[in-house]
């Protein structure tokens, strides 16, 4: 009886400081813990990866480890994520292990069958040579840069991302192609070649009018025709064409984002913040902030992935101000805690070495539902160190 008041009497106080902390903005996440924790995993990931030519990408459905050759998208992904150890503890280990599976990556540069290049040179790269400034990587970066505007055709307007699409589509823009174009306006600043910077401008131009509903929720798959005409508004990983597929909605938030960061144009900061207004408020997301895999699913599989680049996104947003500055950095801490809660987050060991549980990769296809994502750690991580950033009153990276 004596214990149960005890207990009770605890359970109070923990209540009271929670309900203290939270109204005066102060978080529960611990940026120091969570990296010393993701760097342990990460050890695990690098014994159990010797071959640098099998990229760690997620879980197979008997549990064994999905590993993926440097053409897949997601190459650039686990570099990139070394180098966000190494940047938060400057351990000279992970700073050669980052350069390990950064330089796995080089051969993509020549790549022009894929618009991913983004993604697979400047997470890696774009990171190391951020943090290093070492000259090779920025040659790297600029052929793929090259590599990657072939893919622009200026009479559609837009960089192609696949080859074809089902129905016949020969010219299909998917919104996750938003997320290439941070890579190219380096490139522009990079070589003095403002073709980059057009291009980008244009797609995104094309993007934010075609790709759109009136909600702000985006399309997945647009099939254009010849002369930029939209022949079909379809999807692909989505649960229906009309659907918001939630990760397509976190990559458009974040490419607008970077819209407004790279022109200062403030139509692009209307429209993130539209979309970040879209997944915010809608009545399918649940209270910890992290979606199921499609806002027309609740109920089904979360996607942590989604979760971590919307959370990524919405602190760079709340540094550009206005009304809901305060909501987008509040509503992205509670997704970081969110995903750092053993909900989402692997135990040491567990998990194929990923850091966090979860994510949906493909549901229609069957692919990668409910799984680990490499990808989905790289922007737990990013959203991680921005947290740290403004917490310290530092310049975002
Ligand atoms: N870019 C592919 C995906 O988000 O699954």
């Amino acid at each position: 009886m004596i214990m149960q008041r005890k207990s009770l009497v605890k359970l109070y106080f923990s209540l009271v400081l929670l309900s203290a902390l939270s109204a005066i903005g102060q978080s529960k996440l611990d940026v120091k813990k969570e990296f010393e924790f993701a760097a342990k995993q990460y050890e695990g990931m690098l014994a159990a990866h010797q071959d640098i030519t099998k990229f760690p990408q997620s879980t197979n459905p008997d549990g064994s480890p999905r590993d993926m050759k440097s053409e897949w998208w997601c190459s650039g992904f686990f570099g990139g994520s070394l180098w966000y150890i190494y940047q938060f503890n400057h351990d000279p280990k992970w700073k050669a292990a980052a350069e390990k599976w950064t330089m796995a990556v080089e051969k993509e540069k020549f790549n022009t069958r894929t618009h991913d290049l983004g993604f697979m040179l400047y997470c890696p790269f774009g990171n190391g040579y951020r943090l290093t400034k070492n000259p090779d990587y920025k040659e790297v970066m600029l052929v793929g840069a090259k590599s990657l505007a072939t893919r622009f055709n200026s009479k559609v307007g837009l960089i192609k991302s696949w080859e074809s699409f089902k129905g016949g589509y020969k010219y299909p823009v998917i919104i996750d192609n938003m997320m290439n174009l941070e890579f190219l306006f380096w490139a522009a600043k990079e070589s003095g070649n403002k073709d980059f910077y057009n291009l980008s401008v244009t797609h995104a131009d094309n993007t934010m009018k075609n790709h759109y509903r009136p909600d702000y929720s985006s399309y997945h798959v647009l099939c254009y025709g010849d002369n930029g005409e939209v022949l079909a508004r379809k999807t692909h990983q989505g649960a229906a064409d009309e659907s918001a597929w939630s990760r397509g909605q976190a990559w458009g938030l974040y490419g607008y984002t970077v819209m407004y960061r790279e022109t200062k144009d403030a139509k692009y900061l209307d429209h993130a913040r539209n979309i970040a207004n879209f997944y915010l408020n809608n009545p399918t997301l649940p209270a910890d902030k992290i979606p199921y895999w499609d806002f027309s699913k609740p109920g089904e599989e979360r996607d942590a992935s989604a979760g971590a680049i919307a959370a990524s996104a919405l602190l760079e947003l709340s540094t550009y101000g206005g009304k809901d500055a305060k909501k987008y950095y509040n509503s992205a801490v509670k997704m970081l805690e969110t995903l750092s809660t053993p909900a989402f987050k692997a135990e040491l060991g567990k998990n194929n070495h990923f850091i966090l549980m979860h994510s949906t990769g493909h549901k229609p296809g069957n692919s990668e539902v409910d799984v680990p994502l490499v990808y989905a750690d790289y922007y737990y991580l990013e959203g991680l160190l921005r947290y740290e950033a403004l917490k310290n009153k530092q310049k975002l990276f």
